[in-house]
């Protein structure tokens, strides 16, 4: 039986194992506070625990990478470790393997990408995808007693690898993964209303599009809409849940989308509780409450705010009793040891521009160009045509510094404002942004090999031969499994981003190149 446990967790229960996946279910939410599980699921947590305790089962819980919404310690430090096996990936970074080791559990398996690890009747495997500005996994479970699959791809993006997945574990009878958004574009930029609201229905359109051609691919018996989105509690976030466009619509509406464009998928909008149980003649699903869709009602969000009250109040204390001068000396200081490691060749004619909210005269400025980071009044800065502006709050800043979150965490709190121009993304800028120091020098290697990789393929836009680099610039995925789309935008399977063959393969919205060059001569 599998069940599902909120966001992107799910409980797979036989005879002799139990395989727990991804739990979330702290009353602290994650990302220091910023996310919380929608709907809640904080008692099945303490059943789950419950469970554990008592039960004489193998339990084995897999951890899909290190974002809090799938790997919280919080929780996992309240369960009983002797019982527990841990399944996660064999990252080049070790983090994940390191933090569960620490809690002292019977075993942690770190599995290579596609191994087959065998659990009774089960073999399990392991999706990786590792590259230094993303970590993430999926999982299959082939269950060899009951004939059944299940494929959860979470919030991993391996779309260009279905084929492979595929042949690697047979028909896929139950298929999730997430339709929404997760990332601090727009969320945290200060956008006009009007242009935060078509890029959110950019995105909105263009995941449901990747996610519904993936499910044709798979063609699952069940499709489950998980890993999101979440809600956001705390009080400078409350906002955003009630935003008429965003990057996280509601499991209804991208149910509702499936129903008009997929309609031979049965679709299961699971809650906390929900399960199906596979059997000859069909799935089985069962909810625990008789209307589930009542659960996602926003107007429950208050009450749901009063149940953390306490949690969110201890954290706002806490950001009050920061001195501003202090973090923005503290701030200087972890900018510049982060800079020393920061090494890409190229050229990078953009200034970062951190500030903090209660100081207005003055700031930190980042010059990449010949990697100078000093602070300046804000009167005096050069205004450069190519500027990356943060700035956050000392308190939500002093909390970083002291370790309550990283830097992966920070950017994914959304409580930073954001500005840049001109409005392209850039991927050395948010590496810098995200990476913990230590892990700056291997993002920048990573992305130099990347940059100054030669291999090129052909592809055909627009009835045109093109001659492309092979990898995508953003995280490196094969450009060979990209779609088409106007006729001229090759579009990457992964995160979508779409580059104009008629403008020699520029990005757009990135400051990034596949460097199309037209084979058929003038482009007719
Ligand atoms: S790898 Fe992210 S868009 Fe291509």
């Amino acid at each position: 039986m599998l069940t599902f446990t909120g966001h992107a967790g799910f409980q797979y229960e036989t005879e002799n194992t139990i395989i727990l996946m991804d739990p979330w279910m702290s009353r602290y939410g994650a990302f220091d506070q910023a996310w919380y599980q929608f709907p809640p699921n904080h008692k099945l947590g303490d059943e789950i625990r419950d469970l554990i305790n008592i039960t004489e089962k193998d339990v084995y819980i897999y951890i899909s990478h290190e974002h809090k919404d799938h790997f919280d310690i919080p929780y996992l430090e309240t369960l009983d470790q002797s019982e527990i096996n841990y399944i996660t990936p064999k990252f080049r970074r070790d983090h994940v393997v390191k933090k569960l080791t620490e809690l002292k559990p019977k075993e942690v398996y770190a599995l290579e990408d596609s191994s087959k690890f065998t659990v009774a009747d089960l073999d399990i495997y392991l999706f990786v995808d590792d590259n230094e500005l993303n970590r993430d996994s999926g999982i299959g479970i082939v269950d060899n007693k009951s004939d059944s699959t299940i494929l959860n791809l979470n919030d991993c993006k391996i779309y260009d690898r279905i084929p492979e997945l595929i042949n690697l574990i047979g028909k896929v009878d139950i298929f999730a993964c997430q339709f929404s958004g997760a990332v601090f574009h727009p969320v945290a930029y200060d956008y006009p209303e009007k242009k935060y609201a078509e890029i959110s229905k950019s995105k909105v359109e263009g995941k449901f599009g990747s996610v519904k051609k993936v499910i044709e691919e798979i063609h699952p018996r069940v499709y489950i809409p998980s890993a999101g989105p979440p809600v956001f509690l705390d009080e400078s976030l409350f906002h955003i849940n009630f935003q008429e466009s965003n990057i996280f619509p509601s499991p209804l509406i991208f149910r509702d989308y499936l129903h008009q464009n997929l309609s031979e998928v049965e679709v299961c909008v699971p809650v906390p509780g929900t399960n199906l149980i596979m059997n000859e003649e069909g799935i089985d699903i069962t909810h625990p409450v008789s209307n589930p869709e009542e659960l996602f009602d926003l107007n429950t969000l208050e009450s749901y705010q009063s149940s953390v009250k306490a949690i969110l109040k201890e954290r706002k204390d806490s950001t009050e009793s920061y001195d501003p001068e202090l973090i923005f000396e503290l701030l200087l200081k972890e900018l510049k040891s982060k800079l020393l490691d920061f090494k890409i060749t190229h050229d990078m004619e953009v200034v970062l521009k951190f500030s903090i909210n209660e100081i207005a005269d003055k700031a930190i400025y980042i010059d990449f160009n010949d990697l100078n980071i000093f602070s300046d009044s804000v009167e005096n800065s050069m205004g450069p045509n190519n500027i990356y502006e943060i700035s956050a709050s000392a308190g939500d800043i002093g909390r970083l510094l002291d370790g309550y979150q990283n830097w992966d965490d920070f950017m994914l709190s959304f409580r930073h404002k954001l500005h840049r121009t001109p409005d392209v993304y850039q991927v050395a800028i948010n590496g810098f942004l995200v990476m913990e120091k230590e892990d700056i020098n291997a993002f920048c290697s990573n992305l130099m090999k990347l940059e100054n990789q030669k291999e090129r393929i052909t592809v055909e836009v627009g009835g045109v031969d093109y001659s492309i680099d092979k990898f995508c610039p953003h995280q490196g995925t094969d450009l060979s499994a990209a779609s088409v789309e106007d006729g001229r935008y090759l579009v990457c399977p992964k995160h979508r981003w779409m580059f104009d063959m008629e403008d020699g393969g520029k990005a757009i919205e990135a400051d990034a190149t596949i460097n199309a060059v037209d084979l058929d001569g003038d482009g007719s």
